[in-house]
């Protein structure tokens, strides 16, 4: 390991692992989202119940088509209906039903209170404005919402701190650019500054590291460490990739074909994975090579959602799959002071 990652892991260890009796800035209940299409209905979201609490940074892991970019959309009532439908469920942000609040409402509680990081800052960006003019449409929206006047060289100097606080070496020349002209590595980074602007509570962001190399990655990485060490930011981290989140999440969420499948704290998850999946996202990670992206994960293809097995839906590529496997479908329990959905485990057995 490098020491910039043992200096994020120790970072991590020193957070709030494993303290869950703080208050929950969100709560997601028995959430279920389908999509439909002229294709027929898609089953995306089944029962999903999630947590994020002051200060805590969660990782959604799961491999690609599991759910992950859908959850987030949801928490935020971004999801575009049709195709989504949301057949069940509660968002509860800062004690607010989010379904229950008007337009205007959810307009101040996605700026300040709940924002997201797209995936692809490519196409989040706008490709014909000047990062300088895209980061002070959000400065402007941040001070509409609080009723605050700023001038034009107050919100400069505030875009050249934040793009600083970055580790933009170069602020005044990245104002200068087009989004095609920065990296990669640079573009996530102003994804991430028009999104802080906003002084949310809580920021989601979508797979922020996925093909960055690994240099940028881990500087991406403490950059969103040291945001939620210094402001109290709680921040979802939804990847692919379960090294990227062990690397500074409090909790991992495992996810499994729109299902919640493991809970619990990243160093239980990668000492002693509980449920063959998370086993089998582990066994993905080349060893000595931990900057290296996952391998494929073992036992064959993501599932196809329109055509999931009966029982549990990882069974067919499971190697400890038991005749209840295919069957019957295992709740959530606890475990051990861990939440885990298998049939391997006494307490799912069935009463
Ligand atoms: N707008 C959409 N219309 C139809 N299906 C969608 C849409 N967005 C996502 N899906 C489907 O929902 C499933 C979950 O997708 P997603 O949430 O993007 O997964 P992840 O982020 O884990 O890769 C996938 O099967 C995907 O094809
Ligand atoms: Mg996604």
């Amino acid at each position: 390991m490098t020491t910039e990652q043992d200096q994020i892991v120790e970072q991590s260890q020193l957070g709030n692992v494993g303290d869950l009796s703080g208050d929950s800035l969100l709560k997601v209940r028995h959430l279920s989202v389908d999509f439909v299409s002229i294709d027929g209905r898609v089953h995306v979201l089944n029962d999903i119940s999630f947590d994020v609490k002051k200060g805590e940074i969660v990782g959604l892991v799961g491999e690609s088509g599991s759910g992950k970019t859908t959850l987030g959309l949801a928490s935020l009532r971004l999801l575009d209906s049709p195709p989504a439908e949301i057949l069940q469920g509660e968002i509860i942000f800062d004690g607010k039903d989010i379904s229950k609040i008007s337009d205007d409402e959810l307009w101040q509680v996605r700026g300040t209170g709940m924002n997201m990081v797209f995936q692809e800052s490519l196409i989040a960006l706008n490709p014909v404005y000047k990062v300088e003019s895209q980061l002070g449409e959000s400065i402007g929206t941040r001070n509409k919402k609080n009723s605050l006047h700023t001038d034009k060289e107050t919100d400069k100097s505030e875009m050249l701190r934040i793009l600083r606080e970055l580790c933009l070496d170069k602020p005044d020349m990245v104002l200068k650019k087009y989004p095609h002209e920065l990296s990669g590595g640079m573009r996530q980074r102003v994804s991430i500054a028009m999104s802080t602007v906003q002084s949310p509570r809580l920021l989601f962001l979508d797979e922020p590291t996925t093909g960055l190399d690994a240099y940028v990655q881990n500087r991406i990485l403490s950059i969103v460490k040291q945001l939620n060490r210094e402001y109290g930011l709680s921040i979802v981290l939804i990847t692919h990739d379960l090294t990227v989140a062990s690397k500074i999440c409090d909790r991992i969420y495992v996810m499994y074909a729109g299902r919640i499948v493991e809970i619990g704290t990243s160093r239980e998850i990668l000492d002693k994975p509980f449920h063959p999946y998370s086993e089998s996202l582990l066994a993905a990670l080349p060893s000595g090579f931990e900057d290296s992206p996952p391998l494929p994960v073992p036992g064959g293809e993501p599932p196809d959602l329109k055509h999931l097995p009966q029982g549990c839906k990882f069974n067919p590529r499971c190697i400890y799959v038991m005749d209840t496997c295919r069957t019957d479908e295992p709740d959530l329990v606890n475990f051990e002071g861990r939440m885990v959905a298998c049939w391997k485990y006494p307490s799912t057995a069935k009463k």
